[in-house]
């Protein structure tokens, strides 16, 4: 299970395994511990692997050259089987060798599968199924393109896929269900790699795969079928030298790009701290505390990072009880709060740089307190300044609009929840192993997500025509409406609000009419039908409700909505990250309908370094 991962292939006309090494060293940036190379030679399949750094296998390559015009290649990041030499990329059979990045979900089974057929794994690896699987289907007879597109429907997850055949000297074929993949034109040469930056040696004519596709490669061009196995055609995109991670893919914006990379840089966020097939919580860090000893929490954070704070909330009091406070930091910084000394003090920052945010860390850290940040910025004064830093691996945000960024955030908040509640004996081994399990099953669930887009697309052209828009939700549900509140207003201008479903009586209801949008975030979790009754309130002075909520959800309302969105099922727990999408996806769409500058929207900064 490997998710930094960087993917390359290169059907070449020189010898191609020194362009095979140069493509991953522009893929070091995602970071790694063991690398691969394969080619043909002959048309047999020959590889070399090394633990450790690309030097590794450059010097195993120097001692033991693979020649060859066709290859493929990867760094892995190991987070599921140790990054030793059997457990790296490229996995081979006699019939192929395959690259991955990214999670098969349902590799046990699909491997207890095989091994009843008698064949026998030599890693621990998922890719090793994804190698045995193809190959059991070419052993049947079938040619490789027929054998990889009868295992492709078979696999779940989030994750992007590379092969090459023995005997095909002029075929590779990529796949991508989930996880980024790239294909670049050159002239008589074809190439594959997880992203622009990785081919920017070779080319600067890139296409980008979409969810479903399958990519077959051979020198003279490339044919793409997507998930119901149509040819399409995916557009050219002419990549400007140096502007790389400036690069919107096939996206309008980079807010929508960014919303459509959750998957994988979640994906990648949570193997960072979780232990796949331990089921457990592995920080990748050392505390300079013991969460045992914790009284209280305190958190503080601007804008969307703090809405992520505040969701964290729900988790560390119900999975860890530890007692939190949290404020915005503009509140936190002069607000005197008297702060017991070795305490936590917990700051969520996209950049690591907002003033107000680094402002509250100076306080706790001279009032004695531990510090950790959930940042995304490594370099960032933030990170540097904490005594921990806890980061998210979204890679570089672009649009101003927080969207990648906020449920890496989440990711992260959750994996320290998780991990303060075995610690402080207040979540079982079980209980931490059924969060674990709900956490892997994040990155596809995801994915499904975004499926409701064109139905949100329809709806936003109604959502646009509005003046002022309501969102409700309780629990978790509740700091999300905040969020969706946030989006619609930051990126259309649209007035909107959030509020506790609770708390409608106490206000907002005196706002409700027919022109009134009602957006109500409303998972099937312990206070859904308490939502529901707060919906029923609304109904009734004939309010539009748009209702967000899963499938079980979506059976026992029972209530007419304007429209209903439909997630699919979660653990209660990580439902709010799947939640994410759909209201992300809804502000985006409304103020694209609008013809807003969605990624630099009027009056806001992605970076807020003054007061
Ligand atoms: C600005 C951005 C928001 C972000 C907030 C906090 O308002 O527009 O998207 O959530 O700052 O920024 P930070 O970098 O600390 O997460």
């Amino acid at each position: 299970m490997d998710h930094m991962c960087g993917i390359v292939g290169i059907l070449g006309n020189t010898s191609v395994t020194p362009l095979v090494v140069k493509a991953l060293t522009r893929l070091e940036y995602r970071g790694y511990d063991s690398a691969g190379v394969a080619t043909l030679k002959n048309g047999q399949i020959e590889r070399r692997r090394a633990e450790g750094k690309l030097r590794n296998l450059e010097q195993k390559l120097s001692q033991t050259p693979l020649s060859g015009t066709i290859g493929i290649g990867h760094t892995r990041w190991a987070t599921h089987g140790k990054p030793n030499e059997t457990n790296a990329h490229p996995h081979a059979t006699d019939k192929l060798a395959v690259v991955h990045n990214g999670i098969i979900e349902n590799f046990r089974e699909l491997k207890t599968d095989l091994e009843t057929k008698g064949i026998v794994f030599e890693t621990e690896t998922d890719t090793e199924v994804v190698a045995q699987l193809v190959t059991y289907e070419m052993r049947q007879g079938r040619p490789p393109i027929e054998a990889v597109a009868v295992t492709l429907p078979r696999l779940r997850g989030a994750f992007a896929l590379g092969f090459l055949f023995s005997g095909e000297e002029d075929l590779l074929i990529g796949a991508r269900h989930g996880a980024p993949l790239a294909i670049g034109y050159g002239d008589g040469e074809m190439f594959l790699g997880s992203d622009a930056l990785a081919l920017a040696p070779f080319t600067d004519e890139i296409s980008y795969l979409e969810d479903g596709d399958c990519a077959l490669l051979r020198r003279k061009g490339v044919e793409i079928h997507d998930a119901s196995g149509q040819n399409v055609h995916r557009p050219l995109h002419k990549i400007p030298t140096g502007s790389f991670l400036a690069d919107k893919g096939n996206h309008r914006h980079f807010m929508a790009k960014e919303i459509h990379e959750q998957p994988e840089v979640v994906g990648r966020t949570l193997a960072h701290y979780v232990n796949f097939s331990a089921g457990r919580i592995e920080l990748p860090f050392d505390l300079p505390f013991d969460f045992k000893n914790l009284q209280r929490v305190s958190i503080s954070a601007c804008g969307t990072a703090y809405l992520a704070g505040l969701i964290s909330k729900y988790w560390f009091e119900r999975l860890a009880r530890v007692p939190v406070e949290i404020d915005v930091a503009s509140e936190f910084r002069y607000r005197e709060a008297p702060l017991e000394p070795g305490s936590l003090a917990l700051f969520v920052s996209q950049s690591g740089e907002t003033a107000d945010t680094l402002a509250s860390l100076r306080y706790a850290a001279a009032h004695g307190q531990h510090t950790v940040s959930v940042v995304n910025v490594p370099t960032s004064t933030m990170a540097r300044e904490s005594s921990v830093v806890a980061p998210t691996l979204a890679g570089v945000e672009v649009g101003v609009a927080s969207t990648k960024a906020f449920t890496c955030q989440l990711s992260v908040l959750l994996c320290l929840a998780i991990a303060a509640g075995r610690a402080r004996g207040t979540l079982s081994e079980d209980a931490e192993k059924e969060l674990v399990t709900a956490l892997i099953g994040v990155p596809g669930l995801m994915s499904e997500a975004m499926k409701c887009e064109h139905q949100i697309e329809v709806l936003a052209r109604e959502l646009s025509k509005a003046k002022d828009v309501l969102y409700l939700g309780r629990g978790t549900s509740y700091p999300l409406a905040l969020e969706g509140a946030l989006k619609l207003k930051e990126i259309s201008y649209i007035h909107a609000e959030g509020y506790a479903a609770g708390e409608l009586k106490h206000g907002p209801i005196a706002l409700i009419d027919e022109t009134m949008p009602v957006i109500v975030i409303a998972p099937h979790d312990p206070v859904f039908e308490k939502t529901v009754s707060n919906m029923q309130e609304v109904a009734a002075r004939g309010g539009r409700i748009i209702l967000i909520t899963d499938e079980k959800g979506a059976l026992e309302t029972g209530l007419d909505t304007m429209a209903t969105i439909v997630m699919p099922s979660a653990h209660p727990v990580v439902a709010p990250i799947v939640h994410s999408i759909p209201i992300q996806l809804l502000a985006y769409h409304t103020a694209v309908v609008m013809g807003k500058d969605v990624d630099q929207p009027r009056n806001l900064a992605k970076s807020v370094t003054v007061e």
